[in-house]
């Protein structure tokens, strides 16, 4: 049990887990999804859960500032300064990437909420991190000249600490399950940074959960995936020490890199296809970036019987919503839709 780390209980839990009869019916299986999209901070999204520790421990430490990293359309960047606007705090979100050309999205929500953004574009040669580390040093540098005591996220908020959050969701969903009689369901998650994913992994696997999970990556990696997740879990591991009992080889990680399309949050026509197709059945937004991509490779997986008919799958939704008004995103689903647009 690792939840004796204290959080700031800022979220309405548990999120509700809906049935999707019109997609069940179409893939063949017990489709079910959890809102995590809808938690209750600056437009929602799964970084919400991680932000109650960090925030927690933030307080602890006296800081009077957020600073985190990402990409320029950052989820946990725009969840970051929803969190550091309720609780009083200053906001600042650094990223190596190139100015978007308008702030349409994220950065629009971020300037809303009364955050900084920081956007250096990549330099030639200079790898990413390193940049982005330097960066990070130089507007730390400058806000605590001006005074402030700042507390630094890491992207998407996946450390040590950031697996808490879905660890305590893998308990929410486990009780959840049992009370829906849903006790055999495989859990369907996307990895980005790998923080929601492996805190979930942690939460079933360490407090004997009978659901399973699989994860789908929306962007590739050069070394082999379940290596890749077995580096980050070392790094729980040696962290929470004996509070993890279990014992744990990378080919227990079932995630998948069939379906990143090649780059992070590229536009891509089946994606776009698919987030339309599930709006027009069920009612639900999926983004282009995150939980479009992963929908579309779980269909492919039951197409491929990886995902057997009849399965019960619960699908986590992890928010991202306003990814469809970054530029290129937009663009693109403008031109796929404008033929259903009449102007009179
Ligand atoms: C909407 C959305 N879904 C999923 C993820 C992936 O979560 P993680 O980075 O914990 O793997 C992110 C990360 O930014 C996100 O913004």
């Amino acid at each position: 049990m690792l939840l004796h780390h204290e959080k700031v209980d800022f979220l309405h839990l548990p999120t509700p887990i809906e049935y999707l009869p019109t997609l069940s019916e179409e893939l063949g299986i017990r489709l079910y999804i959890k809102r995590d999209d809808l938690t209750n901070l600056g437009v929602g999204g799964n970084k919400l859960r991680k932000l109650q520790y960090f925030l927690y421990d933030a307080q602890q430490k006296g800081a009077t500032m957020l600073l985190t990293v990402g990409g320029a359309q950052t989820n946990h960047g725009r969840l970051t300064a929803a969190v550091a606007a309720k609780y009083g705090l200053r906001c600042a979100i650094c990223c190596v990437d190139r100015y978007p050309n308008e702030v349409s999205a994220n950065i629009l929500l971020d300037r809303i909420m009364g955050a900084d953004v920081i956007l250096e574009a990549p330099k030639e040669g200079v790898p990413e991190s390193q940049q982005l580390a330097a960066l990070v040093e130089r507007m730390t540098k400058k806000y605590e000249a001006q005074g402030e005591k700042v507390y630094y996220i890491p992207v998407g908020g996946s450390n040590e600490l950031g697996i808490l959050g879905y660890y305590e969701c893998a308990m929410e969903l486990t009780h959840q399950a049992e009370e829906m009689d849903l006790k055999d369901a495989r859990v369907v998650t996307t990895v980005g940074s790998m923080g929601t994913y492996l805190g979930l992994f942690c939460g079933l696997k360490n407090e004997g959960s009978p659901l399973s999970l699989t994860g789908v990556c929306i962007s590739p990696w050069s070394d082999d995936p379940q290596e890749h997740v077995m580096k980050y879990y070392n790094r729980v591991k040696e962290f929470y020490g004996d509070d993890l009992t279990m014992t744990v080889t990378p080919s227990d990680f079932d995630v998948t890199q069939e379906y990143t399309w090649g780059a992070y949050n590229n536009p891509v026509r089946e994606v776009r296809d698919m987030v339309c197709h599930v709006a027009r059945k069920e009612a639900i937004i999926l983004d282009p970036c995150y939980t479009g991509k992963t929908f579309y490779g779980m269909v492919q997986m039951i197409k491929k019987g990886k995902i057997r008919q009849g399965e019960t799958v619960i699908f986590l939704h992890t928010g991202g919503l306003p990814g469809i008004n970054t530029p290129f995103h937009r663009l693109g689903f403008e031109a796929d839709l404008i033929d259903g647009v009449t102007v009179l």
